[in-house]
């Protein structure tokens, strides 16, 4: 899997100017990696990862996916919203199973690979429930093991630990981490979170606002497990500090 942005550019038109939210984006994920893009609201991360999606054209540049120009949404490409976007009248299974129906499989097969897949994400006991009867944690599993069960080459995530409390959100990060390790799919998320971005992440596309433009790539070698613990190492928090004053626009500055 090889996912190239090349020199897109987003303008959209206003009733004012024009406004534009992506400038000459540049970027890629290959196979197997885990990489973050961060960067303040407004900054344009959900424009960029709508348009990757294929649910948005870019103005000028365009995204490729082995090559091949993404023209709209497809199966190569799973995606996770911020908000909860799981049917409340279906049950937790058929939310799994409904995009598996669109791409033509039988009743049968999609029964198996939703149940398949609600296991990965430790949801089978709750396969019966409807969204309501879940916690914020709980539904974003599911909206996961959905954009899984289609066995994309690639799962695209636009802040899905955004709503969620602090405690869920780490254990959402930590649980992502392990889906990622055990399933090797390749992950490009979004978040405006850095600490969240260098929890996750191997590479950190670290984006500036209007207009949203990619000020600098990060690579994350920390050594060692990835648990809560390494958020306090020194070179943990050396990198993110790194970000954060990219972010604040403070260049070169050792305090
Ligand atoms: N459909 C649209 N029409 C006009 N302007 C838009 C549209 N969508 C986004 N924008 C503008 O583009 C800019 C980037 O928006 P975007 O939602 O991509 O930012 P973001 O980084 O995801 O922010 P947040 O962290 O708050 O989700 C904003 O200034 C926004 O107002
Ligand atoms: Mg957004």
């Amino acid at each position: 899997m090889h996912l190239e942005v090349a020199n897109v550019y987003k303008q959209f038109e206003t009733r004012q100017e024009p406004l534009v939210a992506l400038k000459d984006i540049n970027m890629h994920v290959e196979t197997g990696e885990f990489v973050c893009a961060v960067g303040a609201s407004g900054s344009g991360k959900s424009t960029l990862l709508r348009i990757i999606a294929g649910l948005d054209l870019p103005t000028a540049g365009e995204i490729t996916v082995d090559g091949l120009r993404v023209v709209g949404p497809g199966a190569d490409r799973g995606m996770v919203f911020q908000s909860y976007t799981l049917y409340p009248w279906k049950t937790v299974q058929k939310n799994v199973e409904f995009g598996l129906k669109l791409q033509g499989m039988t009743t049968r097969e999609c029964r198996e690979r939703a149940s398949e897949y609600l296991d990965i994400v430790g949801l089978s006991k709750f396969s019966q429930a409807l969204p309501r009867e879940l916690s914020g944690g709980m539904k974003q599993r599911v909206a996961i093991a959905r954009a899984l069960a289609c066995e994309p080459k690639i799962l695209l995530m636009d802040e899905p630990f955004g709503a969620l409390d602090v405690q869920t959100k780490e254990a959402m990060q930590q649980f992502l981490l392990e889906l990622w390790h055990r399933t090797k799919t390749t992950i490009l998320m979004i978040t405006h979170d850095v600490e969240e971005a260098v929890f996750v992440s191997q590479r950190i596309y670290v984006m500036t606002a209007r207009p949203g433009q990619i000020q600098k790539e990060v690579i994350v070698d920390l050594e060692g497990d990835r648990t809560y613990t390494i958020k306090r190492d020194a070179k943990f928090q050396s990198i993110k500090n790194d970000i954060m004053d990219q972010l604040r626009g403070i260049h070169g500055v050792t305090a």
